[in-house]
């Protein structure tokens, strides 16, 4: 009869695999640090959740994301699930750190918002080894290897590009000189809602882009920026303002109304997002459009996480609907938006 040696499974020694055994275990733990200390992961204390969800949020750099992360809390909150969240202000190594963190904690489902398009292949690979499948909410990511997501529920960027392009054709007249405040650089918002305008205006001659430069989706660069650019010469010359959101577009009808102009007046504008305070810049001139990107996705979102977690299978791309708001309608319309 053979004897069992003080041997592990694998054939290792046991004093070794005592040691990797300790050694996962310390991983584990500065892993689960890594997200607590961000000072944003907040594993819920509900021992009677079923799922566990982690969730890496880009940041809170507008209205819109405020908005977003509150319905995916409301959500998981209303539906009992422990929701692991983590905010990554804004940065690809905290998203990348935090997954990591959700894998070592063994969590059911991963979704995130990928603050950028690229990256993300190696981590993503980690996940799906260790058999944790991963949806994207909001935004997506550049990949060879699709399988390495389930599912991914956002908006159609490219159509809100077009769709704000339409609106300043179809409500100018004669050349049209415009400024653009892109997003975050890299960003699949940035790079589909740039794609989307400039496919319309191709087709309009009298429409040209004359200064393009980004705002990182916030109030503070977004007016930075247009403040640097409205003392350049070419300001004088520009007769519109494309925004890929509402904030970089409340940021810099701040510097327009600085520079002495009239927004909405000297400076038309559209911008992307639909939120309150874009419909309150509307009632008061400032603005002329806005193209919804609706964030409400808590309840679709945890619709495809839940249906994940017990081995249905989910369209692999899942829309949101929107629409396009103008000035004559905000007054009537303000009261029901809800972010
Ligand atoms: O990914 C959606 C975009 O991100 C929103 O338009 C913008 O406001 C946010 O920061």
């Amino acid at each position: 009869m053979k004897t069992v040696s003080r041997r592990d499974r694998a054939g290792i020694p046991l004093s070794l695999a005592f040691s990797r055994a300790t050694a996962l275990l310390a991983l584990l733990v500065v892993s689960i640090g890594l997200v607590a200390c961000d000072g944003s992961a907040e594993p819920n204390d509900g021992s009677s959740a079923s799922l566990v969800v982690g969730f890496s949020q880009i940041g809170a750099e507008s209205d819109w994301r405020r908005a977003n992360t509150q319905s995916i809390r409301d959500e998981a909150a209303k539906r009992g699930i422990d929701l692991r969240f983590s905010d990554a202000q804004q940065k690809k190594e905290n998203q990348i750190k935090a997954i990591r963190s959700f894998i070592a904690q063994g969590v059911d489902v991963i979704a995130f918002s990928p603050v950028v398009e690229t990256g993300f292949e190696q981590v993503l690979e980690e996940a799906k080894r260790a058999g944790i499948p991963v949806v994207l909410s909001d935004r997506a990511v550049e990949v060879s290897d699709d399988s390495l997501y389930v599912s991914f529920i956002g908006s159609d960027f490219e159509e809100e590009g077009r769709r704000a392009a339409q609106w300043l054709v179809d409500n100018t007249e004669g050349e049209v000189r415009v400024a653009e405040l892109q997003g975050t650089p890299g960003s699949a918002p940035a790079l589909d809602r740039a794609a989307g305008f400039r496919a319309v205006i191709e087709n309009h001659d009298r429409v040209e882009i004359v200064w393009s430069q980004s705002g990182n989706f916030t109030r503070t660069e977004g007016k930075q920026a247009f403040q640097a650019f409205l003392k350049s010469p070419d300001a004088d010359s520009v007769t519109a303002l494309y925004a890929h959101n509402d904030d970089m577009a409340i940021g810099a009808i701040q510097a327009i109304k600085e520079a002495g102009k009239d927004p909405g007046e000297d400076i038309k504008i559209v911008s992307i997002d639909a939120v309150k305070q874009a419909f309150q810049a509307m009632i008061d001139g400032d603005l002329n459009c806005t193209v919804e990107c609706n964030p409400l996705i808590g309840p679709q979102l945890f619709d495809i996480i839940e249906k994940v977690a017990a081995g249905e299978s989910v369209p692999k791309r899942v829309k949101v609907e929107e629409g396009v708001f103008t000035a004559s309608e905000a007054a009537e319309l303000i009261d029901s938006r809800q972010y």
